[in-house]
This record gives C-alpha cells, sequence and structure tokens, in this order.
C-alpha cells in the first residue's frame, strides 16, 4: 500500500476540477481496502472513496485521505440456460462492462450504454437512463463497514433503491465501501425495453422492426452522443440536479400558467417533472459564463469548458436553483456530490 502526498485531482473527476488530495491511496483487493481503512494515517483525517469521479463537483482541495477504488475483474458467479449471474469489481469502468456483456450475448445492460463512472457507484445512486434503472438487474453487492472493516452482503431490497437513490446515499451514508456488485443478465429470450421515444425513433429510422441487445445500446450510445457532452472534451457530470416531483394538484396549477410543461405521472398522485425543461425555460440554456455554463443541447448539464472553478460551478448551480424556484417554485435538488 502506498499513499502519496498532495496528488492533483483534475484527471480523477469528469468536470476536470484542478484541486488537491492531501493523501491518495489506491485500492486493488478487498484485503488492501481493508489494510487501508485500519491504517493510522486513514482513521486520523476525513477520507472519501473515489470511483471514476463523474458524480462529483470539488469547490476544493480535498483535506483529507481519497482512497481510489480500483478492484478490478470479472466472475461468474451462476450460470444455466437462461442467465448469469457475474460477480463485477467496483472499479472496472461502467460502459466497458456494458461492452462486454454485449460482446458474450447477455442482456439487461443495454439502455445502461455510456453511462461514465463505475461499478461501484452504479447502486449507490441506482443510476438509470432510456426506461431503465441499474436495480432492474441488481442481484447483491458486497461492500466493507468502513468503521469495522467486516464485509457485508446487500441484496436488492436492502439496498432499498428509488430514483437515483439507494441506503448507500442515506442511512448508510459514508458507512460502507462497495468492492463487488453481482448482476443477473438474460443470456436469451432477451426483455428489451425500448419504450422510450428516443430509442424506438433511432430503431424506426434504421428501419430495425425486431432489434436485437446491440442495436439497443447503439441506438441509446447515438442519443447520448447527440445530446450529452463528452467529459474528455468539455468537463461535466451528467444531470447536475434531479428530475423534481411534485403533487398532481400543484402540477395542474403549473399546466394551467405554462401550458406546455411536461410531467410524468407517478404512482401516488406525484408527477414528475424534467428538469432540463424548467431550467431551459428560465432562460439559462447555453448560458456561458467564463470558463463555465449551461450545456446548449441539455440544460441539465453544467460544463467547465476549461480552467473553470469548483466553487464558480456551485454557485451557478444555486443561481440557478434560486431562478427556478421563483419561476415555478420548485426547488431543484443536485443529483452530483458537491464536496
Ligand atoms: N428538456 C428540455 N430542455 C432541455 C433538456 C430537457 O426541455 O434542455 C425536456 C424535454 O421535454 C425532454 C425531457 O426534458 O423531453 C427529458 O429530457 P431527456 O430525455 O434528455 O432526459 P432527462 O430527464 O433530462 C434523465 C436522466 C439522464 C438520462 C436521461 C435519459 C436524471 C436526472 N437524468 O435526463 O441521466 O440519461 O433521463 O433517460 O434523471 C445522469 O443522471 O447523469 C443522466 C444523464
Amino acid at each position: 500500500m502506498e499513499m502519496q502526498e498532495n496528488v492533483s485531482l483534475k484527471s480523477h473527476n469528469s468536470f476536470g476540477i484542478d484541486v488537491n488530495a492531501s493523501l491518495w491511496v489506491e485500492v486493488t483487493t478487498r484485503e488492501e481496502l481493508i489494510e487501508v481503512l485500519k491504517d493510522k494515517r486513514v482513521r486520523a483525517q476525513p477520507s472519501m472513496i473515489l470511483g471514476g469521479g463523474s458524480n462529483v463537483l470539488f469547490t476544493r482541495d480535498f483535506d483529507g485521505v481519497v482512497i481510489k477504488m480500483n478492484i478490478l475483474g470479472k466472475e461468474v458467479l451462476e450460470e444455466d440456460e437462461h442467465m448469469v449471474l457475474v460477480n463485477v469489481g467496483a472499479g472496472e469502468n461502467w460502459h466497458e462492462l456494458v461492452l462486454y456483456s454485449l460482446d458474450q450475448g447477455w442482456g439487461g445492460l443495454e439502455n445502461l450504454s455510456l453511462i461514465p463512472g463505475t461499478v461501484g457507484a452504479a447502486p449507490m445512486q441506482n443510476i438509470g437512463a432510456y426506461g431503465v434503472e441499474v436495480r432492474q438487474v441488481f442481484d447483491h453487492l458486497t461492500a466493507v463497514h468502513r468503521e469495522t472493516g467486516r464485509t457485508e452482503i446487500f441484496d436488492n431490497e436492502a439496498c432499498k433503491f428509488g430514483y437515483r437513490e439507494s441506503v448507500f446515499k442515506n442511512k448508510y451514508k459514508d458507512h460502507f465501501v462497495i468492492t463487488h456488485v453481482a448482476f443477473r443478465l438474460s443470456k436469451k429470450d432477451h426483455e428489451l425495453d425500448i419504450s422510450y421515444g428516443a430509442i424506438s425513433q433511432v430503431l424506426s429510422g434504421k428501419g430495425i422492426i425486431q432489434p436485437t441487445i446491440q442495436d439497443v445500446s447503439d441506438a441509446v450510445i447515438s442519443i447520448r452522443q447527440s445530446k450529452l457532452p463528452d467529459p474528455d472534451e468539455i468537463g461535466n457530470a451528467g444531470s447536475f440536479f434531479k428530475n423534481p416531483t411534485v403533487d398532481k394538484i400543484d402540477f395542474e396549477g403549473l399546466k394551467a400558467e405554462f401550458s406546455t410543461i411536461p410531467g410524468y405521472e407517478l404512482p401516488g398522485d406525484r408527477v414528475k417533472v424534467p428538469a432540463g425543461w424548467l431550467i431551459e425555460q428560465a432562460g439559462w440554456k447555453g448560458v456561458i459564463k467564463g470558463n463555465i455554463g449551461v450545456h446548449k443541447n441539455q440544460a441539465l448539464v453544467l460544463v467547465n469548458y476549461g480552467n473553470g472553478q469548483g466553487e464558480d460551478l456551485k454557485a451557478l448551480a444555486l443561481e440557478i436553483q434560486d431562478s427556478v424556484a421563483k419561476k415555478f417554485g420548485i426547488i431543484l435538488t443536485p443529483e452530483v456530490n458537491i464536496v
């Protein structure tokens, strides 16, 4: 185990914010992680786990230990002619796992193509896109308790998944480090979800009537590439805010005033409103402020055009929250972790 002092995090966060961590250590096995968690220097100061750094906004130097999750590997735990249960190291790149599963002919991850980040972060915030959430293929995960070093298994129910939520963002926030995630994927008779309008449009545009998992993945990739900036080119962390939900009755009121407001009905008389629409209507889409701004194709994505400061992005996010609250009476909650 090698600890480094004053390490730049610029290449370790997709916003490309240039801050330093006072201490940096990489872990490649569960045993190494347990050893790090016991270390005196680590216990004496704040610590954070970093996966792909694609859902974090650093606003200042991190005065503590950054533990970089680098546990790799894929292992088939169980399989029959219909399905496979594959256990994957938390440090594996998410999209590489999706491509690997497609190569194997395994279905279930295709709608989640091209999401930045690591496997360990996927259940943490129940990543989702184009009608599918990771909870649908999630079987269980292995995690190490940060205080006791004990290893625990969490099944689907124990994770308490919700929209961009899990027990690891709530009750157990900062209690556990996820080391492996097991997914249950189909080997045949794949259940495709092409309900999301843009996917069916791309498929029918290509004349595909009976899509394969590869076709769905290709469609998702082309939609994402047309709307979302590539973090390797323009710093960003995907959607900056969650899509808010409002009571149906309040939604009716909003609809009376803003006739084009989109809304998706949820159980319990709630309606989900696209934050991207609210931000665009509040006049923010494509706004540039020095080195940072709001993306021109997707108002939900804040961007760093280079050398932007985390504090400035945070201030921009606050301004956006403020103006959306004033115009619509809706409070936007960040999806990105602000550190
Ligand atoms: N919209 C606008 N203006 C915009 C952006 C969106 O009016 O600038 C409206 C449109 O009405 C559009 C609707 O918002 O039909 C939905 O937009 P989009 O399909 O782009 O999806 P989203 O709700 O903005 C969510 C996820 C994305 C995920 C997409 C596709 C959240 C916070 N974001 O975005 O996830 O890729 O759906 O399923 O739920 C992420 O989490 O980082 C992320 C990119």
